[in-house]
């Protein structure tokens, strides 16, 4: 019966919504759907990894996710910013070991002018001029996001975390909301970024119909990357008591997007390796074709925590360059160092 559905899904890329609850839902071994995503990532990626170089360049933020690690209220963090020479080295590095995107990440703050970024990104392109440049910088007006695209970002992660306004209401404080949220992946799409977007899965409160709205949502945007994460608590946080989201429900959710959205970029994330030693390998195996390996410099790893026992906070990049080699030639894959665009 869920064959059938699983199929029936590759084939129209779509189910009815009590059919998608069904899959959500049901306790069922998950090799099959994960086998027919891979088949599908095969026939659009081979077997094709993309690596992008992460680099987290400033832990400040104004806002206050109830989930995250590094939000305002969270007084024991150690607060840093990378200079635009410290980004750029981590650039350099990423270069260095054939990585053709960087992606810029950091809370939300006004810490960094427009200018400023504006002024981070033409250096990046102007010195590699082959690479594309992600941001992942929140929300942010209109006319922010004109001036990032105009000094030469190509792609912009910002995750719409959970599609029901209710529930992104029990996940963040009063001043944010689910509406700004969209306003700023529409404008962001709109002004010719490729956008990625996602939601984290198993956050608190968090019920198989918000996943489902999740995945509608995702079809009204059709976004070039979808990145979704286990949630993970953190000790400095109102979540801290709730239990991890769960490894098998993020892998499921994996290969339910690879089959509605064939062309997509999906990560295995620093979050699924979190949760266990092989997750992103799963990952991989569950639909999945983008890795972001850390570029950031080892002094600041351990203040972007925005869940306990992150991964990866204490190797070098090249010592991440190397481990992740290793992981997808075990689980039957292939890195491909280009930027890694869209298929679409
Ligand atoms: N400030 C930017 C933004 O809001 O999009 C980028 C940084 S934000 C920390 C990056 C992502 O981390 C969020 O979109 C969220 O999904 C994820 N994240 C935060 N806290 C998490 C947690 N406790 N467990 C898993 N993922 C988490
Ligand atoms: Fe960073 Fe393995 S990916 S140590």
């Amino acid at each position: 019966m869920l064959e059938e559905l699983v199929v029936r899904l590759r084939e129209a890329r779509d189910l009815s919504d009590a059919e998608l609850l069904q899959l959500i839902d049901e306790d069922q071994d998950i090799s099959f759907l994960a086998q027919q995503a891979d088949l599908v990532r095969r026939e659009h990626y081979g077997i094709d990894v993309y690596v992008r170089g992460l680099v987290e360049f400033s832990n400040i933020c104004k806002n206050d996710c109830l989930y995250c690690g590094i939000r305002r209220s969270n007084a024991s963090v150690g607060r840093y910013h990378l200079t635009e020479q410290q980004i750029l080295e981590c650039c350099r590095l990423g270069y260095a070991l054939n990585y053709r995107t960087f992606v810029l990440q950091s809370g939300e703050s006004a810490y960094y002018s427009d200018q400023q970024i504006c002024s981070i990104v033409s250096s990046i392109k102007e010195e590699f001029p082959d690479c594309a440049v992600t941001l992942s910088l929140g929300e942010k007006p209109e006319q922010s996001y004109r001036d990032y695209f105009r000094a030469g970002a190509d792609r912009y992660l910002l995750r719409h975390e959970t599609a029901d306004s209710a529930h992104y209401a029990m996940l963040h404080p009063s001043g944010m909301s689910l509406g700004n949220r969209k306003r700023c992946l529409f404008q962001l799409k709109e002004i010719g970024f490729q956008v990625g977007s996602g939601f984290m899965v198993g956050t608190p409160y968090q019920t198989s119909r918000h996943l489902l709205a999740d995945l509608r949502f995702l079809q009204q945007l059709q976004p070039d990357m979808i990145g979704i994460g286990t949630f993970l608590h953190h000790k400095d946080t109102p979540f801290k008591s709730f239990p991890d989201g769960s490894l098998q429900l993020t892998l499921k959710m994996i290969s339910i997007l690879r089959l509605m959205f064939p062309y997509a970029l999906i990560p295995a994330t620093t979050a699924l390796g979190t949760v266990s030693p092989f997750g992103r390998e799963m990952g991989l195996k569950a639909g999945a074709n983008v890795l972001m390996p850390n570029l950031s410099p080892l002094e600041v790893r351990s203040q972007y925590l925005l869940y306990d026992n992150k991964i990866c906070t204490a190797e070098s990049g090249s010592a991440c360059a190397n481990c992740l080699h290793n992981r997808v030639k075990n689980a039957g894959y292939q890195i491909v160092m280009d930027r890694g665009d869209v298929r679409k």
